[in-house]
């Protein structure tokens, strides 16, 4: 839940953040990973310096704190993205991971030759490879919902890709590369009329909007806690407690179970059934923390910035002959993710030359390389931003690029 917030100024929110401090640059690569404030880092430290001892497995006091800060962590996602209890909130390493998890466990058991899986074409390849496996391990067909070059996911398409035999569609909130929102109600909805179900990978997008799994009402949906400035090594899985429950286990180990015996053995209940092995209690730590830093900046403000940011920096590129912006021409349908080539120039050399002038930014295919098939370009530079950055970093961004061709030789 969104709390109050105070609104503060953007150089007091950067001393927020210990490495924005001390690192001149500009660091527009967030859509990779974000920075922490402070208080997250704190949060990890406190849990090993006050707190050390393994959670779930002891009844000495050290041990049950330990329980509680990773337990009370869980409450604080569940509140987070709306769900209706902790049953429904597994803790994993990252959305990758949860991914794989629903896919082994939920996909596979639930799948078979004769059914559809649709996958969006624009997924990152951790929303794409693990439903490759099912398809070949089961037999099912494995299709993919093509976006239009602005990026964007048409009814007709959707409606010709999703039909009666879609028994499971794997589609991100907002596309790591086209920072483009998804039409996730129309597509939810459309998949649960015949009875499917529908992974939403929301790794992308919140870090930038409210996520409510019961208003888009996803069946699984899944994030990293660090791009959402929470450490790395700890992510989300939520399930519908229905599917999570009759789900087998992922991994199997210590404290996933109730007994053992030597000829099998009763596993634990939601949602201690899907974490087999010692956890990331202060992972988990951090990534609470890192929710209570973004409820009290708030999703207003970090909207408003995102707004700010990518308006300048799309409208900034559009003025630089030889860059072509990937997706949707309109500054608002990027959330932040401002992808781009450069006539004859390798998107490598386009980030080495930023990086010599101090502005990170990611290059290649993002994880993402049948999109780029699909978009028909090789490679691709990519800014994203998050809301602590500047107007004087989207300057400085924006002066590089337009200085890439000549510094590679060209003229005009
Ligand atoms: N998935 C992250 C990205 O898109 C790493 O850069």
């Amino acid at each position: 839940m969104q709390q109050e917030h105070i609104k503060r100024t953007i150089e007091d929110i950067r001393n927020d953040f210990p490495l924005l401090i001390k690192e001149p640059t500009a660091y527009l690569d967030n859509a990779a990973t974000a920075h922490k404030p402070a208080s997250v880092l704190k949060a990890e430290e406190e849990f090993y310096v006050n707190h050390n001892a393994n959670p779930m497995r002891g009844f000495y006091p050290l041990s049950i704190e330990a329980t509680d800060i990773y337990e009370n962590a869980r409450k604080e996602v569940m509140a987070f993205i709306g769900a209706a209890s902790e049953r429904e909130i597994v803790f994993t390493r990252n959305a990758t991971e949860s991914l794989n998890l629903v896919a082994y466990s939920y996909g596979l058991s639930n799948i078979k030759a004769g059914d559809e899986i649709v996958v969006a074409i624009s997924e990152h390849h951790s929303n794409m490879l693990p439903w490759q496996m099912v398809a070949r391990v089961t037999g099912a067909e494995l299709k993919y919902l093509e976006c239009s070059t602005d990026g964007s996911y048409t009814d007709e398409e959707i409606e010709k890709v999703i039909g009666e035999k879609t028994k499971l569609v794997a589609i991100a909130q907002v596309s790591n590369v086209l920072g483009r929102c998804n039409p996730l109600k129309k597509i939810i909805q459309r998949v649960h009329v015949n009875g499917g179900t529908v992974v939403v990978d929301a790794s992308q997008s919140i870090p930038h909007m409210q996520v409510d799994v019961k208003d888009m009402d996803a069946d699984f949906l899944v994030f990293s806690g660090h791009k959402l400035l929470g450490p790395m090594g700890i992510g989300v899985l939520y399930g519908k407690e229905e599917l999570l429950e009759a789900m087998p286990p992922f991994l199997t180990g210590g404290e996933m179970i109730d007994s053992v015996r030597r000829d099998g053995a009763v596993y634990a209940g939601l949602p201690h059934k899907f974490e087999a092995g010692t956890v990331n209690a202060a992972g988990a730590a951090g990534l609470a923390e890192a929710i209570r830093y973004i409820n009290g900046i708030g999703y207003d403000y970090i909207k408003e910035r995102d707004v700010l940011l990518t308006r300048r920096a799309i409208a900034g590129l559009k003025d630089i002959p030889h860059v072509n912006i990937i997706g949707s021409d309109k500054a608002d349908e990027h959330n932040g993710i401002i992808t781009f080539t450069i006539d004859d120039v390798h998107p490598h050399d386009i980030s080495e030359i930023l990086a010599s002038e101090g502005v990170d930014i990611r290059a290649g295919h993002h994880c993402a390389q049948p999109l780029h098939d699909h978009l028909k370009v090789r490679s691709t530079a990519r800014a994203s931003l998050m809301f602590y950055n500047t107007e004087e970093e989207v300057d400085r961004f924006l002066r590089s690029v337009a200085g890439v061709r000549s510094k590679l030789g060209w003229t005009e």
